[in-house]
C-alpha cells in the first residue's frame, strides 16, 4: 500500500512516545513532554473516544514517529474556519531528530493524506494547523500537496490552516 506501516498506538508505547515528546525538537511545537503515565493515560482515553485516533508510524520496521488523525467535527479547530463534517485533521512528530529534515516528513504526510482520501470516500479534505513559525512542518505539508488557506489565531499560536484536497485523479 504504501511504504510506510500505520498501527494504533497502545498503551505500551507510552514510553516511546514520551521520550520522543521530551526532545526539544519535539517539544518546542507540541507542549506535551509529559510523563509516561500521562502519555499511557493519554493513548487509552483518545482510544476510548471519538475525536481522535494516535498511531505509530513505522519505516522498515522501525517505529520512527507519533500521529494523531482526528475528526474536525470533534476538535476545537471546527471554531476557526468553515470546516466539512467529513474532515479530518492530522498532527504528525518524528521523534528521532537524526531523522527530520530528511524528506521523510512529506512522504509521510503524504502517505497518510492518500490512505485517508482512498478508504474514506466521504472525505474531501485532510487539514493541518501548523504553527506559522514552524518552517519545516508548514514546508513538508506543502511538499505533500496541502495548499494554505490563510491563517487561523488560535489561543496558544497563530496557525496556517493547509488543506490537501481530493484531487480529479483521486475522484
Ligand atoms: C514537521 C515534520 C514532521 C516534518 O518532517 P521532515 O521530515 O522534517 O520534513 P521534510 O524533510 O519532508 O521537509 C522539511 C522542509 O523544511 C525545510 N526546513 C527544515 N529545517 C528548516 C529550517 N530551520 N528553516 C527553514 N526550512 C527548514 C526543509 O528544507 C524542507 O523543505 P524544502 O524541501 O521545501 O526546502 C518534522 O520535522 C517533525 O516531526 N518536527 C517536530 C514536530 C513538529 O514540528 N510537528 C509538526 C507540528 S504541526
Amino acid at each position: 500500500m504504501t511504504e510506510f506501516d500505520l498501527r494504533p498506538a497502545e498503551p505500551a508505547d507510552a514510553p516511546r512516545i514520551a521520550l520522543w515528546m521530551a526532545q526539544p525538537h519535539v517539544r518546542r511545537w507540541w507542549h506535551q513532554g509529559w510523563s509516561v503515565e500521562r502519555w499511557a493515560q493519554e493513548i487509552e482515553q483518545q482510544a476510548a473516544g471519538e475525536h481522535s485516533t494516535p498511531y505509530v508510524a513505522a519505516l522498515d520496521a522501525q517505529d520512527f514517529a507519533y500521529l494523531e488523525l482526528y475528526r474536525v467535527r470533534h476538535d476545537r479547530l471546527a471554531e476557526y474556519y468553515a470546516y466539512d463534517d467529513e474532515d479530518w485533521g492530522v498532527h504528525v512528530a518524528i521523534g528521532d531528530a537524526t531523522r527530520v529534515g530528511r524528506g521523510l516528513g512529506r512522504r509521510l504526510l503524504g502517505a497518510v493524506a492518500d490512505t485517508l482520501l482512498r478508504t474514506e470516500p466521504a472525505c474531501t479534505r485532510v487539514v493541518a494547523e501548523p504553527d506559522i513559525e514552524n518552517t519545516p512542518s508548514v514546508r513538508a505539508f506543502a511538499a505533500a500537496g496541502f495548499v494554505q488557506h490563510g491563517e487561523l489565531q488560535l489561543p496558544e499560536k497563530t496557525a496556517v490552516l493547509m488543506v490537501r484536497t481530493r484531487t480529479a485523479q483521486e475522484v
